[in-house]
């Protein structure tokens, strides 16, 4: 209880404005013992906000001090290891983590491994080619608070083959109105690219860009550079609200020639992607003049007769279904005096999101772990989701509602007590606990209407045995033996058909109530 009062009183700082004036949210700093200022911005040690994993301090030179350590995580398949963090409920996050391997673990390439979000699987991080390149690799996400704490794990999966680790974790509130075609009950967005045509100085971020979106510069394509810092662009009012830098440069061909991009540059996978692309004139568009042109991606239309002007427009696209290379292709209308032009580009691919465990079940599963004393490790995050990385000892149900079904934790060495909260769990239909060191009394559990099998065997359970274990019609097997159960067994349960009751090893237990 202590460490989450302390964790949130942190998370509450870093959104205070102070000295420092940055985007709203929290910027984790994975490994560091000490939060810090770099380059004007507050980031704060990770220790509020995850409970697993080693801090490393790396040894090569890095780029930025954030780099300088990471938290590692323990190369076991199926288990993932969360970062949890307080967020308003409803809020829309920009979600990135990033990634410099710095041969923290003394091996010639970095691990890869993949990144979850809340339930659903975000993406795999493969870090090879950037590392061998000396480069960080960053991903970056647009997901919604669903409730009021967010996650971002990290799991080892069957092509990991050391020790998963993370740098840099940031969460950042991004208005409303960005990216809003899209459904985010439903869908998060994973960042393919997100490009300033024609610009070729370093990464454009905050505080041009006020949420510090990263915007890399891209200077491909048969086309004409044409930087003009003095233009006269009087852009406003774009519901993603890019940064204006990207307007000082552009792509374009001349009168009567397309123009044609490979971008992304990333060969996609199959599926569908929000695409956003700006444009602004620059030139100076009397009503004698015009820039008219169609957009094709992949030859296929995006968008007919787009007329360009100083005022600026963006056309985007909430579900459009890619694969491989991907070709953009602007084609000027006869009539146009100016050939086509582009300014800016975002490709997310849309992800749907996997779901949630029911809350319920996830209050009542947190309240059982903070009874423990030494509870599981990847005790974090989603407890269901994604379905291969569901908690130790726990199996879920599936389908729209995700409830826990069974809990299984026989010979963890637990010791702690068993939460009343379980009994909130009302889908679980067995509960196997059997030889550890649990203590103290039986909860009553008699809202378990389809509990089945309920193991507590070989441990150091004490009181007596609740009457309300006989409530349950559906119990068949109930294995206490081997506890320090006092008082008497109910008649309730005593001798009732279709129970197989064992009690032995109590030494203290009675069989019989006492003569009235
Ligand atoms: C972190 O803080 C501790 C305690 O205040 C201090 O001893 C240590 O030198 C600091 N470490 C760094 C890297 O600043
Ligand atoms: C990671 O990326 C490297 C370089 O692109 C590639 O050779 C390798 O196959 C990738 N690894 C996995 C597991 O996808
Ligand atoms: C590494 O970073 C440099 C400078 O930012 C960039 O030019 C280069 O393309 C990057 N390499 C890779 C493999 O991303
Ligand atoms: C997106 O935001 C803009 C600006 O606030 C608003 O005009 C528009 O209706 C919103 N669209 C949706 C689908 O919510
Ligand atoms: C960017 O392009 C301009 C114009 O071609 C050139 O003068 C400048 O040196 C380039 N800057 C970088 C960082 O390459
Ligand atoms: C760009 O490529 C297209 C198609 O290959 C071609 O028609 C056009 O003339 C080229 N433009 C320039 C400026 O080279
Ligand atoms: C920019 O354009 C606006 C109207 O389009 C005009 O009022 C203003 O004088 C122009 N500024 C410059 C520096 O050309
Ligand atoms: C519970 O877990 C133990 C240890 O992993 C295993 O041996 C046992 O078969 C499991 N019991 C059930 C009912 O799944
Ligand atoms: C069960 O959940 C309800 C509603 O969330 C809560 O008020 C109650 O305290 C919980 N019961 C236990 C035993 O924790
Ligand atoms: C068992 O219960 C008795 C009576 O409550 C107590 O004196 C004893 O210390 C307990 N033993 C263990 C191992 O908990």
């Amino acid at each position: 209880m202590s460490s989450f009062f302390i964790f949130f009183i942190l998370s509450l700082l870093s959104l205070l404005p102070l000295s420092l004036s940055q985007p709203r949210g929290i910027l984790i700093d994975c490994g560091a013992t000490n939060n810090t200022v770099i380059e004007g911005r507050r980031w704060l040690s990770d220790e509020g906000f995850v409970s697993g994993g080693t801090p490393i301090t790396i040894s090569v030179p890095v780029v930025a001090s954030y780099l300088s350590t990471v938290r590692s995580f323990p190369n076991d398949p199926g288990h993932k290891f969360c970062y949890v963090a307080r967020v308003y409920r409803e809020a829309k996050y920009m979600v990135r983590t990033t990634y410099f391997y710095g041969g923290f673990d003394g091996r010639d390439s970095p691990p890869v491994f993949d990144q979850i979000v809340d339930g659903t699987l975000w993406s795999v991080v493969n870090t090879t080619s950037d590392y061998a390149a000396g480069n960080l690799s960053y991903y970056e996400g647009v997901f919604l608070a669903q409730g009021n704490t967010m996650s971002v794990c990290i799991g080892a999966n069957s092509y990991t083959e050391s020790d998963p680790f993370i740098s840099a974790l940031e969460f950042v509130i991004l208005d409303d109105s960005l990216y809003n075609s899209t459904d985010f009950k439903n869908f998060g967005l994973h960042m393919v690219e997100r490009s300033s045509f024609g610009y070729n100085g370093s990464v454009i971020r905050y505080p041009d860009d006020e949420f510090d979106r990263y915007w890399e510069p891209f200077k491909e394509g048969n086309s004409t550079l044409a930087t003009n810092s003095n233009k006269n662009i009087s852009v406003s009012g774009f519901w993603n609200v890019p940064p204006l830098k990207i307007f000082e440069t552009e792509l374009m061909t001349g009168q009567g020639e397309p123009l044609e991009l490979n971008w992304p540059v990333a060969s996609l996978p199959f599926a569908k992607f929000y695409i956003a692309l700006y444009f602004a004139d620059s030139s100076d568009s009397s009503s004698a003049n015009s820039r008219d042109f169609d957009i094709s991606i992949n030859g296929v239309t995006y968008y007919s007769n787009l007329n360009v002007t100083p005022a600026g427009v963006v056309v985007f696209a909430a579900q459009w279904p890619l694969s491989g290379p991907t070709k953009i292709t602007l084609t000027p209308s006869p009539k146009s005096n100016f050939g086509p032009l582009i300014n800016g580009g975002e490709i997310f691919e849309v992800l749907p999101l996997g779901g949630r465990t029911l809350t319920r079940d996830v209050i009542a599963l947190v309240k059982f772990k903070e009874s423990l004393e030494n509870p599981p490790s990847d005790w974090n995050g989603d407890p269901c989701l994604p379905s291969q990385y569901s908690w130790t000892g726990i199996t879920c149900s599936e389908g729209p509602r995700i409830r826990v079904i069974t809990l299984n934790l026989t010979g963890m060495g637990l010791s702690g007590t068993l939460s009343p909260g379980i009994a909130n769990m009302t889908a679980l239909n067995g509960i196997w606990l059997g030889d550890n060191k649990l203590s103290g009394p039986i909860p009553d559990l008699s809202s378990l209407k389809r509990l089945e099998k309920l193991h507590l065997e070989d441990n150091q359970f004490s009181g007596e045995i609740p009457l309300s274990l006989g409530d349950i019609a559906t119990l068949r097997e109930l294995f206490l033996q081997n506890n320090n159960l006092t008082g008497h067994i109910p008649s309730s349960l005593n001798g009732k058909t279709g129970l197989d009751l064992r009690v032995s090893g109590n030494s203290l237990l009675t069989s019989a109530p006492p003569p009235s």
